[in-house]
């Protein structure tokens, strides 16, 4: 688990993946594993975590609008991105914040099992392309392009207002 600056630096983290100039990422958060911590929610209020999630929710937008003209490093770096959001946002809608966002369904609070399998579509989706650019298969990277769209309008179909 994360402390405070730990989830700053997470913020910081996502930041970078949306490639703002103005926050550079450190070292810390450079690579591998470190890059998959998730913050530590308990310390984050629910007006931080509304608005920590339609920011990553931006950041899926970023990555998938321009996933299919990616490849090379470019492609496995739109399939991590899309994976790691799927992670990060399996702990951004704990049930203190049913209700603080009208985009936010309730139903997903009582729905969550199902909520839950979007985001491992989600992850599944990102780690396919990831493993496909990898291996410079194309159209499986596409395929798998695919699939993470029709996660996220699978989801808001079922859960965005
Ligand atoms: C597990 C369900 C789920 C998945 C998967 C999902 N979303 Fe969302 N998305 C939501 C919910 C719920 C909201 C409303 C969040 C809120 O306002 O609290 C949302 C909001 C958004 C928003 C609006 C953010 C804002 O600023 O208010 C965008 C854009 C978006 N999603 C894009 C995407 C894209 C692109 C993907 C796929 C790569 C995706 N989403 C995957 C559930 C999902």
């Amino acid at each position: 688990m994360m402390g405070r600056a730990g989830w700053v630096a997470g913020l910081g983290l996502v930041l970078a993946l949306a490639a703002f100039s103005s926050f550079e990422a450190g070292p810390a958060v450079a690579s591998g594993d470190a890059r998959n911590e998730l913050p530590d929610v308990s310390v984050m209020s629910v007006e931080e975590l509304v608005t920590l999630r339609q920011q990553v929710m931006g950041l899926n937008v970023r990555a998938l609008s321009t996933a299919a003209q990616q490849t090379g490093e470019d492609a496995v770096k739109a399939g991590d991105d899309l994976m790691y959001n799927a992670r990060f946002l399996k702990v951004l809608f704990p049930v203190s914040t049913r209700g603080a966002s009208a985009s936010a369904s309730p139903a997903i609070w009582d729905n969550w099992d199902e909520f839950i399998g979007y985001l491992d579509d989600l992850d599944a989706a990102g780690t396919g392309m990831k493993a496909a650019a990898t291996q410079g298969d194309m159209p499986a990277y596409l395929a798998a392009v695919q699939q993470a769209g029709a996660s996220c309008a699978a989801c808001h179909q079922a859960f965005r207002r």
